[in-house]
């Protein structure tokens, strides 16, 4: 498809890569600014006097349907664009006759919905188009994990590969591993339902699911666009990351050569969090434990959220105010190039036994090089980090994200056309 195709869409609006990137860069001070910024792109046409009441009321609510995030560019969406309140990972296993013609098809046509159905279009043969006409900001990010990058013959790096055994593992295979990576994630989950649906029928002659993990935010409206989220201990997560359009993001997230050059690696951890044992912590405890406030975010040295933590400052009894055990302690490393683009959602399935809960945390993370960046930090929280107590990684897997594609390309033709 082209950009074109977006421009003939009445009332859609279609706003821009770099649109969602500013709104996501101006969080904290500048958050008034994008949300002016988005209330202007929202307005809708002043209805006719043709328009039935019901999309009269829609538009001044702020319908946000049609908002649509481009699925070509040099680099695939739902990286640097701001997360979506919704998002299903799914992995799935390559059926063992399809050889590097199949995955070119395969990729050729899960492309090909992909753009269709980021835009607000019909899937080629949707059987349910109607679901597919509200986007809703609706991104699909394709990774490769190495078994398909062995099967199509390419060179794989050294960090596409398991991650090393941590003692605080408790990996379950349901949840780990996979050849193929689908991040499917929307403001809206019928959309995103629709969107998998799609991509699966398309993909099931070539692959069969392993693993599908499905994870929420706060749902859009519900806060400031570019407010920090939160996850289910309650905690502002994701303060403390690595920002679009910095050097630093170029650099720490983008891989430069290669058949995955303008691409990037993403880990993905299920990890369960007890929120059972954690009911038994007092307010202060739990905030000792990550070294940062519940209701602001700020660290225990600061008041603001993007308050930068003082590691040095003691208490009246010379005890450091930031804990050495706490998770912000332990996860801020020395080396500035061991940082990571974190992207975490919250999960919460139905309790069973004895627990109320069975909640916790997909965290997601894009680096440009596993090994370099994210074991590192990895193997310093399995050293000591207080939070352990609460939380229990049971799902792992790694995967190279290929870069973006234009119109009529399709993600993946760096490795299989090459
Ligand atoms: C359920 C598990 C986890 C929870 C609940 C959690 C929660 C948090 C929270 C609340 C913060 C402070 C706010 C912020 O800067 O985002 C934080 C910071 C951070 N976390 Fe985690 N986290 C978890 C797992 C991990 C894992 C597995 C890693 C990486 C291997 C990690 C890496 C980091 C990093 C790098 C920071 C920023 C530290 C800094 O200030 O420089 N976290 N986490």
């Amino acid at each position: 498809m082209t950009s074109g195709d977006h421009s003939s869409m009445p009332r859609r609006r279609l706003a821009s890569r770099r649109q969602f990137l500013l709104g996501g860069a101006v969080a904290g001070v500048g958050a008034a600014v994008a949300i002016g910024a988005d209330q202007l792109l929202a307005r809708p046409a002043a209805p006719s006097s043709a328009t039935p009441p019901a999309a009269a009321d829609a538009a001044a609510e702020q319908v946000h349907g049609a908002d649509i995030v481009m699925f070509h560019g040099k680099h695939q969406a739902g990286i640097d664009t701001p997360p979506a309140a919704h998002a299903t990972f799914l992995g799935l296993d390559l059926r063992e006759d399809v050889d590097r013609d199949g995955l070119r098809r395969l990729m050729r046509v899960l492309s090909d919905d992909a753009a269709r159905l980021t835009a607000g279009r019909a899937a080629l043969a949707d059987t349910e188009p109607e679901l597919g006409a509200a986007p809703a900001r609706l991104t699909v990010t394709f990774g490769f994990g190495p078994g398909l990058v062995t099967r199509a013959g390419g060179a794989a790096p050294g960090w596409l590969a398991p991650l090393p055994a941590f003692g605080i593992d408790r990996l379950r295979p349901e949840y780990s591993e996979g050849d193929l990576l689908l991040i499917v994630s929307s403001d809206d989950a019928v959309t995103l339902a629709h969107a998998t649906r799609m991509l699966l029928k398309d993909a099931r002659s070539f692959a069969s699911v392993r693993w599908s993990q499905s994870g929420f935010r706060r749902a859009r409206g519900t806060e400031a666009s570019g407010t920090t989220m939160r996850n289910l201990f309650g905690q502002v997560d994701g303060t403390s990351n690595l920002v679009p359009g910095t050097a630093d993001f170029d650099r720490l997230v983008w891989i430069d050569d290669g058949w995955l050059a303008g691409g990037t690696s993403f880990v993905l951890r299920r990890i369960e969090m007890n929120l059972d044992t954690w009911d038994e912590v007092d307010r202060a405890g739990r905030e000792q434990s990550m070294g940062r406030f519940l209701d602001s975010g700020a660290p225990l040295t600061g008041t603001k959220e993007h308050d930068e933590p003082d590691f040095a400052a003691t208490t009246s009894l010379g005890f450091p105010v930031i804990p050495d055990f706490s998770h912000v302690r332990r996860a801020r490393s020395d080396n500035p190039d061991e940082r990571i683009l974190r992207r975490a959602y919250n999960y919460d399935e139905p309790p069973g036994g004895a627990a109320v809960s069975r909640s916790g945390l997909l965290f997601g993370s894009f680096q440009a090089d596993v090994s370099r960046q994210f074991t590192p930090l990895q193997r310093r929280l399995d050293e000591l980090d207080l939070l352990n107590t609460w939380t229990t990684p049971i799902g792992s897997a790694v995967f190279a994200i290929p870069p973006g594609c234009e119109p009529g390309g399709y993600v993946g033709e760096t490795l299989l056309d090459a």
